[in-house]
């Protein structure tokens, strides 16, 4: 819920399936986004922050010290962040729904010590626990609707005292390609579009930290909720 704006509206019905159907027709061009090509370059200015905040948010995940230590990773996509996982020494169970990702993913990552679980989020649960949940860029893409019930996927699959991160976006324009446009604070959904043009509805919600923070500790997560200075949002912490 935003503050000031009261709840926001409801996401159609058919809206998670075309958020899915999106990102499985993105994967080969995914990481143009990371790397800030393309329709995504907004200027060497611009590209030289978001990469000094990406190596402070690096730095706040080398600091949960993951050697050793089993991790379970929500919506890896291609693999960006699977890789530092895996560099840090973790063994990491990578969950996401589209197997273009999962292909993509295996291509840039491999090895005994990784695990790939092709399913849908929204209804997939954890058979076991583990020593770490990690979700990068995949908060924003959940509906306050499902919010609530995706902390508690996260905070099921870690035991007591098991660690939490979990990365996202902030609302601001120039980290999305320039032929995109946020929609408002009410609204949970934005247009997004691939280099040949077509065009998908996705849920896009940028949660404040408190609201952040509240709805973690709702889910018996106990995190620090902190940012960097443009471009990036990190909720990180145990659970209770
Ligand atoms: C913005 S990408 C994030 C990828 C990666 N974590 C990163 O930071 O680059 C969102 C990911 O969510 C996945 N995804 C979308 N809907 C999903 C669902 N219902 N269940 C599981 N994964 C889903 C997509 O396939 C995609 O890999």
């Amino acid at each position: 819920m935003t503050p000031d704006a009261g709840p926001r509206d409801a996401i159609r019905d058919g809206v998670l399936d075309t958020q899915l159907a999106y990102y499985r027709a993105r994967a080969p061009e995914y990481d143009e986004w990371f790397h800030r090509h393309g329709r995504y370059d907004r200027g060497a200015d611009q590209t030289a922050a978001w990469h000094a905040e990406l190596e402070v948010v690096r730095s706040w995940l080398v600091a949960l010290d993951l050697d050793g230590l089993e991790v379970l990773e929500l919506a890896p996509g291609t693999g960006l962040w699977t890789r530092e996982l895996l560099d840090a020494g973790a063994s990491v169970t990578a969950v996401d729904a589209a197997p273009e990702m999962l292909e993509a993913l295996r291509r840039r990552c491999e090895g005994p010590r990784l695990t790939t679980v092709l399913a849908d989020l929204f209804t997939w649960a954890p058979t076991r626990r583990f020593d770490a949940v990690v979700a990068c860029f995949f908060m924003s893409h959940v509906p306050d609707e499902r919010f609530a019930a995706f902390l508690e996927l996260v905070a099921g699959a870690l035991g007591a005292g098991g660690r939490c991160f979990l990365l996202d976006g902030v609302r601001e324009e120039a980290s999305t390609a320039r032929d995109h446009v946020l929609g408002s604070d009410r609204a949970q959904t934005m247009m997004r579009r691939l280099d040949d043009g077509r065009t998908y509805e996705i849920v896009k919600v940028f949660r404040g930290d408190a609201e952040l923070f509240t709805a973690c500790a709702r889910a018996g997560l106990d995190v620090d909720v902190r940012r960097t200075a443009t471009y990036f949002q990190v909720a990180d912490g145990r659970r209770e």
